[in-house]
């Protein structure tokens, strides 16, 4: 077996020989951790701050380290710095590098442990990532507000069993996704308020004999509430053992994936040329290789098929951390992955679904032939029943009735007589046939969160003053 040629690595001291070379291609974590470089840096320059306030360090200690910091993030940025599985993670590289150039950088991880480090990193990503997705989100909210005010006085039906049920306004339907990704919204803003509390000083998991501040730390790096009070975590061994926000930013992904691929569904469903509602935009679509006349709807697909890969890394999330005994194991360094697969393809995810909800074309007179069905009024019947007294089951059975009269005589609802309507229940008056009026069928449904136009005109405005 080859084993790298020194203990050179941070933690050397009390080794003879370094690891196997396939022991370092095992265990390094730089080749997906590098991402927390700005986060690390931030993480360090703070605790440099700290250190120097409570004179663990010198000011200028402190200055030089800071400097020699900015310097890397620079060289990251940039693509210059040189990342060395040798020096297993993130936090090594940069505090070997700043090591090399700065001498008082040895000074740095002073009454700090990658422990209490990666946890530090980790919620500030997590905090930025949150920010990121909602702010993503509301782009694919933007779309559809304004698929929704384009289409304002388009109508379709409404389906359970995916059977044709009640007319319904587009925009209603619409409405219905934007509340969904609202919730997801508003769900990723509360994971970065679980986020925001500041680990540092929680040490490997049991603090530090020396005199630190954590209260300074984690004002520094913004770990503050709303009164700008440090939030500094309560327990040192849960601090580094504590992996809920990753479960939980993991389940925010893993449900906002559900929910686009039920919009993608219905959005697939639509385009279908049996239902033809909706055109997808070419830009989100792909074709055949063999059929010239297909235009399949691609990113459609994917997001539905995506939302099973955030749902593997959540799964992914909660073994990992089901069972492990406190505090801090190694199999944690596992962690990261999922995490970074699940922003990432969030984020593409929701822009896919902006593109493609800004780029779609209503086909409206299919819309209105679709919605024109009067059975989709049979419920309207019940009611009329109903404001005549008639108990609702037993106007339901009439209903049932009327509607296989119609079915059996092979004509629509409302091209019954009204001596046939009145023949199954004598509460049915001459005006019955009003019910079929679309236009006061959908003013009715006047209640909050109902499909009349004012209550639509109300959610329009709502969701104008939400969305900015
Ligand atoms: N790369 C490690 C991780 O991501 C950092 C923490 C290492 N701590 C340790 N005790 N080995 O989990």
């Amino acid at each position: 077996m080859k084993s790298s040629k020194s203990a050179h690595v941070t933690w050397g001291g009390r080794f003879s020989a370094g690891p196997a070379e396939l022991m370092l291609k095992f265990s390094e974590s730089v080749s997906f951790d590098h991402r927390l470089a700005p986060f690390d840096i931030q993480g360090s320059k703070a605790q440099a701050a700290m250190l120097a306030h409570v004179g663990l360090i010198t000011k200028a200690e402190c200055k030089a380290i800071q400097k020699g910091l900015d310097q890397i993030l620079h060289e990251v940025h940039a693509g210059e710095f040189k990342w060395d599985i040798r020096n297993e993670d993130v936090h090594m590289n940069i505090e070997q590098k700043l090591t090399e150039r700065v001498p008082a950088a040895a000074k740095l991880h002073t009454a700090r442990s990658r422990n209490d480090q990666v946890a530090t990193d980790m919620r500030l990503f997590f905090k930025y990532a949150c920010v990121q997705l909602g702010e993503k989100i509301v782009g694919a909210q933007r779309a559809l507000l304004k698929a929704a005010e384009a289409n304002a006085d388009v109508l379709i039906p409404g389906y359970t069993h995916l059977q044709r049920a009640q007319p319904v306004f587009l925009a209603h339907h619409l409405f219905a996704w934007m509340e969904m990704l609202e919730r997801d919204r508003q769900r990723f803003a509360e994971v970065f308020d679980h986020a925001n509390w500041c680990p540092l000083g929680a040490g490997a998991f049991a603090g530090t004999t020396l005199p630190i501040n954590r209260e300074f730390t984690a004002r520094e790096l913004g770990f503050v509430d709303a009164k700008g009070r440090a939030r500094v975590t309560q327990n040192s061994m849960d601090t580094v053992a504590d992996r809920d926000v990753f479960l939980e930013f993991a389940g925010a992904c893993a449900i906002a994936g559900v929910h686009f691929s039920r919009i993608a569904e219905d959005l697939i469903i639509w385009s279908s040329t049996e239902f033809n509602f909706i055109s997808l935009p070419d830009a989100f679509c792909t074709g055949s290789s063999l059929m010239p006349q297909k235009k399949n709807p691609d990113s459609c697909e994917l997001l539905r098929g995506k939302s099973a890969r955030l749902q593997g890394n959540l799964h992914t999330l909660l073994t990992l951390v089901k069972g492990l005994p406190l505090t801090y194991n190694r199999d944690l360094q596992e962690d990261k992955p999922p995490v970074f697969d699940s922003f990432d393809q969030t984020a593409l995810c929701a822009d896919v679904l902006a593109g493609t909800l800004g780029r779609l074309t209503v086909k409206r007179e299919r819309c209105a032939a679709a919605v024109a069905d009067p059975a989709l009024l049979a419920t309207d019947m019940a009611d009329y029943l109903v404001t005549k007294g008639v108990p609702f089951r037993q106007a339901h059975h009439a209903v049932g009735a009327v509607v296989k009269l119609a079915e059996q005589r092979g004509v629509a609802l409302n091209e019954l007589t009204d001596a046939e309507v009145a023949g199954v229940h004598p509460a049915y008056g001459p005006d019955w046939k009003d019910i079929f009026d679309l236009k006061r069928a959908m003013e009715r449904r006047a209640g909050t969160g109902m499909p009349s136009p004012a209550q639509l005109r109300k959610q329009t405005a709502r969701w104008r003053r939400i969305l900015g």
